[in-house]
């Protein structure tokens, strides 16, 4: 709608679409309310909970629904599905149907010849089409409105016309690479999984660092610097989370495993993932041993990023949890993920308090743990929470605080990888 479309968006959460419509926006990402607002303002973009509507309002109508992991780590397609029969119901002429949900590759061709069994007696064709999303959570609006490139998997020219018609007030042409429905679902997935993989091979790297005594800054440098190599998604942490990257590698290996085929690849970034997620909380048991009833840990950082209150899959979760199991008290504070945390976080924990500020939440804390990279958290006045802590002691899970500035305050400071400071 920004670029001059009209859009309707239908969604089954019905009090979602109650808020949308009175501008109200449940999750934070950074001028998202704006822009809904200037559109819905210009009358290009509403929203709606009235099905008919919806599947009539356009000849195209885009898949966006959540597919989330199932127990056996496939991708659930549940609420996909759910979508394919609620448009058979109501459609009434030719559509263009777009999957942008991530979908395991197959997925659009079984979602074809559903519609074709499901609308052979309304006498009704649709063409169905992959063009899987890329954006970043905290960056979404950049990166929707000006992507590195935009895949679209449909062979019919008539629909290409369609969706270059559509994509032609955002990008140029040269942006979109056709290809056939299989090949653009997988593009999703590899994607997603080359970074995925990216991470967890600095995180080794990282952790192969700390036993040596070297210096990941470093080595990352000299990494880096290599053109082949690059700096992105070469920052080690505590693991990747959010709601793409672990669903995905995992619903890519239970695909590659139905055809018998074991991704040994794609394990591995999994399997390191998971134990990278326990770091920090390794690094806290080394210092204060395994019982750590009687002590208060400040946990800055809830959501799995900054710039968003996403917290699924967040490595805060685990290390928390695990805090708490020890025998820990916890004090947590997030600029934006409070509310979403809770949710997922045992109730009537009498461990686990919420904090209204990053300063109320370190005071009597016997150490700090930076689980997030928030910029307010490296523009903290360090004097003063040295003086709030029992003792001066910083885990830093994305290595994004001044080491030295820390030490020469009289911290003890733990990165990740930083080994040659870390002994
Ligand atoms: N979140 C991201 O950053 C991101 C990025 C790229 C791709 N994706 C993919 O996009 C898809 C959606 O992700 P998300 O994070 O927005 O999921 P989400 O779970 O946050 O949102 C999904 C929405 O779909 C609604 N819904 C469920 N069933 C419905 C139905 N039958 N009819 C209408 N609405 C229905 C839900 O109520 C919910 O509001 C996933 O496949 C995900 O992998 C997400």
């Amino acid at each position: 709608s920004e670029v001059g479309h009209e859009v309707c968006c239908i969604d089954i959460d019905q009090n979602k679409v109650k808020k949308l419509k009175q501008g109200k926006i449940d999750i934070y990402e950074p001028e998202l309310r704006e822009m809904v607002l200037r559109n819905q303002k210009k009358q290009r973009l509403e929203f709606t909970s009235n099905l008919k509507q919806a599947v009539n309002f356009s000849s195209l109508i885009f898949i966006c629904v959540g597919t989330p992991e199932s127990t056996e780590g496939s991708a659930d397609l549940t609420s996909v599905f759910n979508v394919v029969d609620s448009i058979a119901k109501e459609i009434k002429e030719k559509k263009v149907i777009v999957i942008k949900s991530t979908v395991p590759p197959g997925t659009g061709l079984e979602i074809q010849s559903l519609f074709e069994h499901k609308l052979k007696n309304k006498n009704l064709s649709v063409q169905v089409v992959s063009n899987p999303e890329f954006l970043r959570e905290g960056r979404a609006i950049n990166d929707f409105m000006e992507p590195d490139r935009v895949i679209i998997g449909v062979e019919q020219k008539s629909v290409k016309n369609k969706l270059l018609d559509l994509y032609s007030l955002l990008i140029s042409d040269d942006k979109i690479i056709f290809m056939d429905m299989l090949s653009a679902e997988l593009t999703k997935y590899a994607s997603n999984a080359m970074l995925a993989t990216k991470i967890s091979f600095i995180n080794e790297i990282a952790n192969i660092s700390d036993f040596l005594g070297a210096d990941i800054d470093l080595v990352r440098k000299g990494m880096g610097n290599d053109k082949r190599i690059g700096f992105s998604f070469m920052n080690p942490g505590s693991g990747y989370g959010g709601s793409c990257f672990p669903k995905d590698v995992k619903a890519l290996i239970s695909k590659a495993q139905n055809f018998g085929y074991n991704p040994r690849l794609l394990r591995a970034t999994d399997l390191v993932n998971r134990a990278q997620k326990k770091i920090i909380f390794s690094k806290i048991v080394k210092i204060f041993g395994d019982d750590l009833t009687g002590l208060k840990f400040a946990v800055w950082g809830l959501s799995f990023k900054p710039e968003t209150d996403d917290i699924r899959e967040s490595p805060s979760i685990e290390l928390i949890k695990s805090l708490n199991k020890a025998g820990a008290t916890v004090s947590a504070y997030d600029p934006k993920a409070i509310n979403q945390f809770k949710q997922v976080m045992p109730k009537n924990q009498p461990l686990l308090t919420y904090m209204e500020s990053k300063d109320l939440c370190i005071e009597g804390a016997d150490a700090l743990v930076v689980m997030t990279e928030w910029s307010e958290f490296q523009v903290s006045d360090f004097s003063f929470i040295k003086s709030a802590l029992k003792t001066p002691i910083i885990f830093d899970a994305r290595n994004f605080l001044e080491e030295e500035t820390l030490r020469s305050l009289g911290f003890r400071y733990f990165g990740i990888g930083r080994g040659r400071n870390a002994q």
